[in-house]
């Protein structure tokens, strides 16, 4: 059965929390769902469609529980062979030019890496909401179905 299988960048929790409420939502729409907080290149290999939901820490980084993921999928540079992806970002306008940067790093990366995206990069702006949850649940809602291929 088809799974969509959820990497999930976080530093305090509030990307953790999101990628729980979109695998119980999901969940009540029968579709399978596994999280991934410390992934390797195999889970993300054996992945057919992969969502990420991850925060931006420092300067428009990626948050160390992906850094060394991320960082090794750059430099084995495989293709994802059009393996359907979409990338939700938590962060904060206030840091100007590094806003959502992770999400940013990590989307043009899995389109260089020849993935193919279900949808725009979605910025979530903690300027503006308080509940994340809410926007990125309704975004998965949406483009759940295009994921699954
Ligand atoms: C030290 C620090 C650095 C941050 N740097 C950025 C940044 O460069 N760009 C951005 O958009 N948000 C930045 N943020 C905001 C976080 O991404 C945002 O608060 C997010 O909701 C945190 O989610 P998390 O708990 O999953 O890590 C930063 C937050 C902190 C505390």
């Amino acid at each position: 059965m088809s799974k969509i299988s959820i990497f999930v960048g976080t530093v305090y929790g509030n990307a953790q929390h999101v990628a729980e409420d979109v695998s119980s939502m999901l969940a009540t729409k029968n579709i399978d769902s596994e999280l991934f907080s410390d992934p390797s290149i195999d889970d993300f290999k054996q992945a057919s469609s992969v969502l990420v939901i991850s925060s931006t820490t420092g300067q428009g980084d990626v948050p160390p529980n992906l850094e060394f993921f991320i960082q090794d999928l750059r430099d084995a540079a495989e293709s994802m062979d059009n393996k359907p992806f979409a990338v939700a970002a938590l962060g904060d306008s206030s840091y100007g030019d590094s806003f959502c940067g992770a999400g940013v790093q990590i989307f043009d990366l899995f389109t260089e890496l020849q993935g193919k995206p279900v949808a725009e990069l979605l910025e979530v702006d903690a300027c503006e909401t308080l509940e994340p949850e809410v926007e990125i649940v309704a975004w998965v809602e949406k483009i759940a179905e295009d994921l699954l291929g």
